[in-house]
């Protein structure tokens, strides 16, 4: 290798990614029918598996919902692709590495507050799926129903290519750009930016940075949707149209390619004489998507008291019972907060719901920043019926604040809530990362009641 390469790829080799990811053009919108051709004429024309397809592709189909399902909510793709899918050897075991699925009983549930420190470097050579760490999680990958949150920390390019039959993956990068190469083509994303790579599809990660850190948020359930608006109106929160779905691109590869492929919990890896990112068309709403979360349209209070936080929902996987998710993603964007006689900042709380929080830049409202505090990269459990909320030194400034319009504007904070308790792994529950004395930060919350009798 010249000019420096190394197995964690070359600069030139980012440099040539970035080039790529900066001249991507993409499909806008959610959910709706999207359809792309990389040559032109490779897309059947009026039906989706013609006698022969053109260009001698193969036709296939890639279904994230029973085919019975309400047309609302079913989700597939038509793909025309160079060797259909079936063509592959035999999976065999893999290592998991630090990758870990529901059901999560290795440890015993914790009711405590918990709150850590960024994921520590990995070791030389990582890439995105070997960097891949879980903390915790719930629910059953065989069941089809809960989470897990992960964590990545990786300084290499993929050389595979993964795909993830347990779930879909809501990735969140909070250092480094990625580009991901998918089935259906490229997205790029940055961090404040999130991708969602749909259950089954089969894509790769490409280092735009040196190193890259994140989280992905796992979703073993129904597939993440857009919430309802309700009263809210037509439109708001995050609007459809800002969604970027890939354009068609593909490898034509021929050579051993290893692919890994994740099934009810581990990993299993199979070496295939081609690049399976061979689709050259495609057709569907069962589709790769990326999101730039600072086009959230935030809605607040205009009178009084701090909303409860499902007013920041930007996907929601919903379970059969309506309203309850399986496990919301929340974002805490910039936003003006002009609440009269309001305690602005979240307030205390205790919740049925399980709350995980991460930070993707700067500082949070309720929580104190800085070095043992809540620092992007870092992230806080907060488990069914724990309470929480504003530490001591955010309650004491905003309950003397005066309450003149406020534009919060430095962070961008996030939160995997979900309507089971999470569960840790054992890495997360013994990690060195694990800050001790979470459970200060709600100390020297003072007496100030006084009794006018
Ligand atoms: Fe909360």
């Amino acid at each position: 290798m010249s000019d420096g390469a190394t197995a964690r790829g070359s600069a030139t080799e980012r440099e040539e990614a970035r080039k790529t990811a900066e001249g991507l053009e993409h499909l806008s919108g959610f959910g709706n029918e999207h359809s792309s051709e990389a040559v032109p004429g490779a897309l059947p024309v009026g039906r989706n598996s013609p006698q022969r397809a053109p260009l001698g592709l193969y036709a296939e189909q890639l279904s994230g919902s029973a085919f019975t399902e309400p047309r609302a909510v079913n989700r597939r793709s038509w793909l025309y692709r160079i060797r259909p899918s079936a063509a592959h050897p035999a999976f065999t075991r893999t290592g998991n590495g630090a990758l870990r699925s529901a059901p999560f009983t290795q440890t015993v549930p914790d009711p405590n507050r918990l709150r850590w420190n960024p994921l520590p470097a990995p070791a030389e050579g990582t890439d995105f799926l070997a960097g891949l760490w879980t903390l915790g999680g719930n629910g059953d990958v065989t069941q089809r129903s809960g989470m897990a949150v992960h964590l990545y920390h990786a300084d290499t390019t993929m050389r595979r290519v993964f795909s993830d039959a347990d779930g879909e993956l809501l990735i969140v990068p909070e250092r480094g750009g990625l580009l991901l190469c998918t089935e259906f083509g490229l997205l790029h994303v940055e961090p404040g930016h999130i991708a969602l790579i749909p259950r089954g599809v089969r894509f790769r990660v490409e280092l735009l940075d040196e190193t890259v850190r994140g989280y992905v948020c796992e979703n073993y359930g129904a597939p993440f949707r857009l919430p309802d608006l309700g009263p809210i109106g037509a439109n708001g929160l995050a609007n459809a149209r800002d969604f970027r779905a890939p354009v068609a691109a593909y490898e034509d590869v021929e050579g051993p390619v290893e692919v890994v492929n994740k099934f009810c919990g581990n990993l299993w890896a199979a070496t295939y004489d081609h690049s399976p990112l061979d689709v050259v068309a495609w057709h569907g709403n069962h589709v790769p998507y990326a999101y730039d979360l600072r086009r959230f349209n935030v809605m607040g209070t205009v009178s009084y008291d701090h909303p409860d936080p499902s007013i920041f929902t930007v996907l929601t996987s919903p379970s059969d019972t309506p309203g309850l998710a399986g496990v919301d993603f929340v974002v805490f964007a910039p936003r003006w907060l002009v609440g009269e006689d309001t305690f602005r900042p979240p307030y205390f709380h205790r919740n049925v719901m399980s709350e995980y929080m991460g930070l993707i830049e700067g500082a949070y409202d309720a929580k104190t920043a800085g070095e043992g505090g809540f620092v992007p990269g870092g992230g806080s459990l907060h488990n069914m019926m724990s309470a929480h909320g504003p530490d001591r030194e955010t309650f004491d400034r905003a309950s003397a604040a005066e309450l003149r319009p406020q534009k919060i504007d430095d962070g961008l904070a996030f939160m995997f809530e979900t309507r089971w308790p999470v569960s840790l792994t054992p890495q997360a529950a013994r990690a060195e990362h694990l800050q001790q004395g979470y459970d200060d930060v709600w100390q020297g919350l003072e007496r100030h009641f006084r009794s006018l009798h």
